[in-house]
């Protein structure tokens, strides 16, 4: 039997990432996961277990719980200087499929999509299964967006997906950086769609939101980083009401709506005691320079990234087969693009014990 695929489905790839998670032995370091190893806080698991016991286990608006949404609203507005009224947020599962319901609904056949090059995986394969055309944008030698170069290729572009901090880079892009390239892409006509779901782990500057300096962008984030929740799967996409409006209709009969008991989960992260997060962000700091001090210290020279929970690192391809060989799972960076094949991304959301015997076994690869 000749099993038809569509040709949408055989134009992507499996990610890069779980390929070599999936490698891993039992005594590998694994540093190949965009995943917290931080359980989530215990307030909010017992919101969920509370919604479990009271039966609130039925659908929720496609568009979220109504309550969920005015707290999103509200954080957007006092933590990110953005306003988006509660009937702008569309709840998702996850920043995943935030990003895909937005690509969906605003990018037409050959339409062209600008994407920093290396940069998070998922968008190339969305913008591709909408039938646009990935547009790369390349990074400077410290990995920062060449600003100049980016803004020359707005003119007629649909869509420019901006993410800082960024996966798999960790650099944070300046104010000025940010300002410049949405301003260029609203006047030019571009649609800004900003994926924001490292916004708490920036280790010196401030966290600062596109919505600030433009109308048409649209905001992507997620619990699944700030509170260590990837598998409850609860994101959001904000934007403009002609948009949103179109993105329901994509989230509709996709998903229907997020997982209802992580929805109230969501609710009491978003509104509860947010402690936990300078914790963590405390933890990735102390592990990034661990990590980075000790990479340096081997003769890697690369800058410090000031942000997400990962260091890029361009161990070039011998030694990064070297070090996957020695038992510590990186992922090569050709996995996040065609600019990056030089460099290995370094997840350190690993414990600090696992940190030191990876920078262990790379001091016995070392040359
Ligand atoms: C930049 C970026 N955006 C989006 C996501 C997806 O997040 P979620 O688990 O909320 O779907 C990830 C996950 O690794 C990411 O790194």
């Amino acid at each position: 039997m000749t099993h038809h695929i569509a040709q949408r489905a055989l134009d992507v790839e499996m990610s890069g990432i779980r390929k070599f998670f999936q490698a891993a032995k039992p005594d590998s370091i694994v540093m190949a996961l965009g995943q917290p190893d931080f359980d989530t806080p215990d307030h909010i698991k017992q919101a969920a277990i509370r919604a479990i016991n009271e039966g609130k286990t039925g659908y929720t608006f496609n568009a979220g719980l109504p309550e969920l949404r005015e707290a999103i609203s509200r954080k957007l507005k006092t933590e990110n200087g953005i306003r988006y009224h509660p009937d702008q947020v569309i709840v998702t599962a996850g920043a995943g499929e935030a990003l895909f319901i937005a690509i969906q609904a605003l990018v037409n056949p050959g339409e062209r999509v600008l994407i920093s090059d290396p940069g998070f995986v998922s968008y190339e394969a969305c913008a591709r299964l909408a039938g646009g055309v990935v547009d790369p944008l390349s990074l400077d030698q410290n990995l920062h967006i060449k600003v100049d170069a980016a803004i020359e290729k707005m003119k007629g572009a649909r869509l420019l997906i901006l993410n800082s901090p960024s996966n798999p880079t960790g650099t944070v892009e300046s104010e000025e950086t940010i300002r410049a390239l949405v301003e260029a892409a609203n006047d030019a006509g571009v649609t800004v769609l900003s994926d924001e779901v490292y916004e708490h782990f920036i280790y010196g500057d401030r966290h600062v939101s596109a919505a600030r300096f433009g109308e048409d962008v649209l905001t992507v984030n997620a619990t699944s980083k700030t509170y260590a929740m990837t598998g409850w799967r609860v994101g959001y996409l904000a934007g403009h009401p002609d948009y949103i409006q179109q993105c329901l209709k994509v989230h509709q009969y996709c998903q229907t709506c997020a997982t209802s008991i992580s929805q109230y989960a969501a609710h009491a992260a978003y509104t509860g005691d947010q402690s936990c997060v300078p914790v963590m962000r405390d933890e990735y700091r102390t592990r990034r320079d661990l990590l980075c001090n000790g990479l340096h210290d081997l003769g890697f020279d690369f800058p410090v990234p000031g942000g997400a929970f990962y260091a890029f690192v361009p161990l070039g391809k011998e030694m990064t087969k070297k070090v996957l060989d020695a038992g510590v799972v990186v992922v090569p960076g050709d996995a996040f693009g065609k600019n990056a094949d030089e460099y290995a991304r370094f997840s350190y959301a690993t414990s600090q014990d696992n940190i030191r015997e990876a920078l262990k076994r790379i001091s016995t690869v070392v040359g």
